[in-house]
């Protein structure tokens, strides 16, 4: 290791360039080669072979050794880089889950001075109130990120579940009946979508279904159609649509926003009036 260079010892018993191991002499080992173990920089050891026979290691012996020592030495660097790149890659991964946390919180401190001012002006309060809804249902997508340990993909009845638990405080004259039948996972830019899609339908419900605190159940579904297709489903038991509703025209901001991320989710959305009340209908593919 001093000198950097390859030893060789054909009688360690007479050997004084060196003090032979007490361990060699007690199994009556009498010669001995070392060659150095190359690292990226410094040299990570030397591998040494010995032996009991008489005889002599020679110049070729040496030339034979580096050789087994150079892949041994490509090798300890390639498990070193491996464990590095290990340790960079969870790192990384703490860190996206640290920036979702933040950015969930800071969602959810956003929303909630947009639903401080709300107090000031029953009007103004009402749209504060949703735009804060739609705050929140983003925030929380960032709070599934923080908890899970993929960052491409959300599960959407816990998403949806912790959304539908958000409107309740928000529409406390109707009871928010969440009902998930399957897990689906979809890619974090559409799983926001969808919870836009319901929040809209949720926050219509209240307002248009059961107006001025009048009380009545909002059952939000998730489940398969098939292997291929999801359907969520928005239903109350209210007033329903008035006759001149058509889905295809313009309406408010969100008739608008439900259709345009219906779309964007590549689904089909339907609504269907029922005797008591009226189904908003979107059926996703999931393997898009
Ligand atoms: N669940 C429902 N029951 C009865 N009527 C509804 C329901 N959802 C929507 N509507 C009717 O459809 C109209 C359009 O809804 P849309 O969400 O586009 O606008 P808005 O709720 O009036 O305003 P905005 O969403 O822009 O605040 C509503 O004004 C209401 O008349
Ligand atoms: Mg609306």
């Amino acid at each position: 290791m001093r000198t950097g260079k390859p030893v060789i010892s054909n009688h360690l018993e007479n050997e004084e360039r060196f003090r032979t191991p007490d361990l060699l002499a007690a199994h009556g080992v009498r010669r001995a080669i070392n060659v150095i173990l190359q690292g990226e920089g410094a040299p990570y050891g030397v591998l040494e072979v010995d032996s009991r026979s008489a005889g002599e290691f020679s110049e070729r012996d040496i030339a034979f050794l580096q050789g087994a020592a150079n892949i041994l030495g490509m090798a300890i660097e390639r498990q070193r880089q491996e464990q590095a790149l290990n340790m960079a890659l969870e790192h990384q991964q703490v860190l996206l889950q640290e920036i979702n946390h933040r950015v969930k919180n800071s969602l959810q401190l956003v929303a909630g001075m947009l639903r401080l001012q709300a107090g000031d002006d029953p009007h103004l309060g009402q749209r504060l109130q949703e735009a804060s809804s739609r705050i929140m249902a983003i925030g929380r997508a960032h709070d599934r990120l923080y908890r899970s340990p993929q960052v491409q993909r959300i599960e959407m009845s816990g998403y949806l579940s912790d959304i539908c638990e958000d409107l309740k405080q928000v529409t406390p004259n109707c009871d928010i009946l969440f009902d998930a039948s399957a897990q689906v996972f979809v890619n974090t830019d559409r799983a926001i979508n969808l919870a836009l899609v319901v929040t809209e339908l949720v926050t219509n419900a209240a307002r248009h279904a059961y107006p001025n605190g009048t009380r009545g159940p909002i059952r939000v579904r998730l489940g398969r159609v098939d292997g291929n297709v999801a359907r969520i489903s928005v239903r109350d038991e209210g007033l329903g649509l008035g006759p001149d509703f058509e889905v295809t025209k313009g309406h408010g901001f969100g008739m608008r926003l439900v259709k345009a991320l219906a779309q964007q989710t590549h689904g089909q959305f339907r609504i269907e009036r029922h005797p008591r009340g009226t189904e908003f209908i979107l059926d996703i593919p999931i393997n898009a």
